[in-house]
């Protein structure tokens, strides 16, 4: 079979289709390297389309038998598709039987039914469960399954997959087999099955209507005890659907099972959730606050899905952020709400925010830039990306902003009404927040405001000042406008939430106020105010544009010291600190950091009344990347070069401050991952990073030292890793002997040793040592090409989140990246695919890299057989 042949596939192209399918019933006889599926259909014509034959999606599958009522029947294949045109004629239902093989043991693409670690796995979103058999592979295809699997009892003894179990036993030959049934008709997407030595940690839970449900976390025998924290996720997460949404847990078994090889995080299978065990198993000792904090938002994520994505699914694929992006605002808001106070609310909005920015915003002035709602793909995989889940979770947001959070829920709950069991679209959930809301501005302005589904690209809105001295009234003149981006040469105006405050300069709030700007241009009038007032805009981030602002340093320094909103407290910071380092980029490379910057930073610092979570984000400088967006040619390692002579500054300026702060945080009782005493962690770890900067700037040992002794005393994996990240990252010699010891104590805890790979494919780069370093390591016993979390942990870290090493003036790291992209490509294409992303800003850099990189890039494309995911990657990258 050839790869990367297939055709783009439009929107406007969406047909019903032409055959419905009501029943499934899979039977499995699970062998590694032969699995057999018997799979009988119930299918019937959709009388409302015109009748032709039916086409059923195919992919690697070795076809046996197919019957049609029980009988032999004629049939063809088109490409991978198994044609069928002599079914009955009329609407009746026929039975549809069709016998395949497959090969899960040589499935290194981790789609369809693979092996992990002796155990079998599905994954089938988006177009996997073609690789498990014949089937109309499309979500608007809703079918009610009955799943039969058999295997050895010995290597499998358990044996799962959607809904209820209803049937077990024993059979010859040492064999057993466990009948599934499903009660919720689902597209065959969210089809899943387990099977293989796994153990389970199980709490029974009492919904609010008195109804028993049984969860269940399963991993391998020996992970048992990193289970508490899913689990106590999970319990939330249904706690929390309820309280806030009504929505209840509609199953009698809610399982998430854990698996080492897995492409995504995480996948919301009806019932049987299968998650990255980077999502799930975690203890104080192996997994950092950020990995508990990761995991409950992702088994949020997943189980908020139940409702968004599975009961109301999506009709196609373009429709993807129908489930993705609401429910990414969902798992947002449950982290929030879960986390309480104002404060540590805040510190998510920011952590939120600053995904947005440092990667979807460069996604939507790159080449892959696409609509919330494409319009177009080759390749489906190459879709889930940052612009459908976190923009899409943006849309969301603005239009909770705008009819209100109790409105919002309204409109939910006539989502439900309307559409509970449905393959529906963008418009339909649009429509349904809006109705319920009538009164709204989104009712007003729903046609307009739909242009963040259809319109890619980032807005920019232009706001100026004019200060009337008589009146002491201020007038913002407010405009906004839209870059060209693929496809989409010129835009029409967004509708664009604009939460303002006005802040005197004694830093008291004078006003504030919720402005829709839905003109190109529009002047909006502040209330009056006294002489010397900062306009605090768009504040927490009420839309996914970028503000621009003449400030002035001092105006910033009001907004950082006084502001109300905190996430406009940080973004003065952000601003002060950027403005400086582009200043030093576009200049001669040289900066010196003023003193009312650098105090404006001790003081903050210093404040008693802030969050340690909150000063730990402030005192954090730009990323590389969301500096390198600013810029319109990039040289990366000048970049890094400004940052870190920054942060080399900053260190030592503060070095008292910092070692006060890391004195204050750094002890924190019984371990807990809440979010004061993670916050308290980061601040003592940035502290702790700054000490042995500074350190190496004076050569002095003390912090080195204080560094490796917590590095070995640490109680918990957050601290230990942060003491030797501070000692990696200012490239201390004790560095290496912590790396050491790292090793030899983690050796037999996978997850960690993706962390030991990350930090050293991820660490400063010094004279170019780091593509050396990352070349031995590939070399290490313990790296393996084929898991995907060892491949993102050393290449990832490398090529797409070190970008002062990776792009070196002799462009030996693009020759690296695309020997990667070319090896992955044929073990696992959408792995490949996102390294392949890797290069996707390549027009911006300056040369030599400019050329070298699309030079890589052009090696890549010319390769024959690419993967349609690669190939539609490097494509794009390329087109003029
Ligand atoms: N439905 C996706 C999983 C998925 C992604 C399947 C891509 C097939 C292709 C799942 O709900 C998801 O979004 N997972 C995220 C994590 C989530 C917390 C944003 C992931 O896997 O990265
Ligand atoms: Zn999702």
């Amino acid at each position: 079979m050839r790869e990367g042949q297939n055709a783009v596939i439009y929107r406007a192209d969406y047909q019903a289709p032409p055959f419905w399918i009501d029943t499934v019933e899979l039977c499995f006889d699970l062998d590694p390297a032969k699995t057999r599926v018997l799979n009988r259909m119930k299918l019937r014509r959709n009388p409302d389309v015109p009748h032709q034959p039916l086409k059923l999606d195919g992919d690697e599958l070795n076809l046996a038998r197919v019957l049609v009522n029980g009988q032999g029947t004629s049939f063809r294949m088109e490409g991978p598709r198994l044609v069928l045109e002599n079914l009955p004629e009329g609407n009746e239902p026929f039975e549809l039987e069709i016998f395949t093989t497959c090969a899960p043991a040589k499935n290194t693409k981790l789609m369809g039914l693979y092996v992990s670690n002796d155990s079998f796995f599905t994954q089938c979103e988006a177009e996997g469960f073609r690789r498990i058999t014949y089937f109309l592979d499309r979500p608007d295809v809703m079918a009610s399954y009955t799943v039969t699997l058999r295997a050895d009892k010995r290597k499998y003894p358990v044996l799962l997959s959607n809904g209820n179990l209803v049937d077990q036993g024993d059979l010859d030959d040492g064999r057993h087999f466990a009948r599934w049934v499903d009660p919720f008709r689902k597209p065959c997407y969210l089809f899943a099955l387990v099977a293989g030595q796994l153990v389970a940690r199980e709490q029974k839970i009492a919904a609010r209507n008195g109804r028993e449900h049984l969860l269940q976390v399963y991993v391998r025998p020996g992970d048992l005890d990193k289970t508490e924290h899913a689990m106590n996720s999970l319990m939330a997460s249904v706690a929390w659907d309820e309280a806030r949404f009504g929505l209840s847990l509609d199953l009698e078994r809610f399982m998430v099972v854990a698996t080492s090889d897995f492409n995504m995080g995480a996948m919301e299978n009806k019932g049987l959730n299968i998650f990255n065990t980077k999502y799930v198993l975690a203890n104080q000792a192996t997994a950092t606050d950020t990995d508990f904090s990761n995991i409950e938002s992702v088994v949020g994520h997943e189980y908020f899905h139940n409702w968004t994505g599975n009961r109301i699914t999506c009709r196609d694929w373009f429709q993807l952020s129908l489930k993705e992006g609401l429910t990414v605002f969902r798992d947002q808001e449950f982290s929030q709400d879960l986390a309480g106070e104002a404060s540590a609310r805040a510190v998510k909005r920011i952590e939120d925010v600053r995904v947005l920015r440092t990667a979807q915003f460069p996604e939507d002035a790159g080449p892959m830039a696409h609509p919330v709602r494409p319009d177009q793909y080759l390749e489906i995989n190459n879709f889930y990306t940052v612009t459908i889940y976190e923009k899409g979770a943006e849309v969301v947001r603005m239009m909770q902003t705008l009819v209100g959070r109790e409105g919002f829920e309204r409109g939910m709950t006539l989502y439900f009404q309307r559409h509970d069991g449905q393959a529906v679209t963008c418009d339909e959930f649009a429509q349904a927040i809006a109705d319920a809301n009538p009164q709204s501005r989104l009712y007003e302005l729903l046609p307009q405001f739909k242009r963040w589904y259809s319109q890619a690209g980032t807005p920019r809105v232009k706001a100026a000042a004019h200060w009337d001295a008589a009146t002491g009234r201020c007038e913002l003149a407010l405009s906004q406008s839209c870059p060209a981006t693929p496809g989409q040469p010129a835009k029409e105006p967004f509708v664009i939430p604009i939460a303002w405050g006005l802040v005197g300069a004694d830093g008291r709030e004078v006003a504030r106020g919720m402005h829709v700007l839905t003109q190109a241009s529009e002047t909006l009038a502040l209330p009056e105010a006294p002489a010397g007032a900062v306009p605090s805009l768009l504040r927490g981030f009420s839309a996914p544009v970028v503000l621009e602002f003449d400030y002035t340093d001092e105006q910033l320094l009001t907004l950082l010291e006084h502001d109300t909103d905190p996430f406009n407290r940080w973004e003065a910071g952000q601003r002060l600190a950027v403005n400086r380092a582009l200043a030093a980029i576009r200049g001669n490379g040289e900066i010196v950091l003023d003193t009312p910057f650098l105090e404006a930073m001790r003081s903050l610092l210093r404040q008693p009344a802030l969050d340690s979570a909150f000063k730990e984000l402030v005192l954090t400088l730009p990323a590389e990347t969301y500096i390198a967006e600013q810029l319109d040619v990039v040289d990366p390692q000048r970049v890094h070069a400004v940052r870190e002579s920054m942060r080399e500054q900053v260190a030592t300026a503060l070095q008292d401050d910092w070692a006060w702060a890391y004195e204050q945080n750094r002890d924190n009782g019984a371990y807990r991952p809440d979010p004061v005493s993670s916050g308290r962690r980061a601040l003592a770890g940035l502290a702790l990073t700054h000490l042995c900067i500074a350190a190496r700037s004076s050569g002095d040992g003390v912090w080195p030292g204080k560094a490796y002794q917590r590095f070995k005393d640490a109680s918990n994996m957050t601290d230990r890793f942060n003491a030797l990240s501070a000692l990696v990252v200012s490239g201390q010699d004790l560095a290496r002997p912590a790396l050491e010891k790292f090793h030899a104590m983690f050796k037999d805890e996978p997850l960690v040793l993706d962390k030991w790979f990350a930090l050293q494919g991820g660490a400063p780069d010094r004279g170019g040592n780091i593509l050396p370093a990352v070349r031995q390591l590939m070399q290490h016993p313990d790296f393996n090409i084929r898991n995907p979390n060892r491949a993102r942990s050393l290449i990832f870290s490398y090529c797409s989140a070190n970008p002062g090493a990776f792009h070196r003036a002799d462009a030996a790291g693009y020759v690296y990246w695309s020997d990667r992209v070319m090896e992955l490509d044929a073990i696992n294409p959408q792995v490949a695919a996102r390294l392949a992303r890797a290069l996707d800003r390549w027009r911006k850099l300056a040369e030599p890299m400019r050329g070298a990189a699309r030079e890589a890039i052009a090696r890549v494309a010319a390769k024959p057989d690419l993967s349609n995911d690669v190939r539609e990657v490097v494509t794009r990258a390329l087109a003029e």
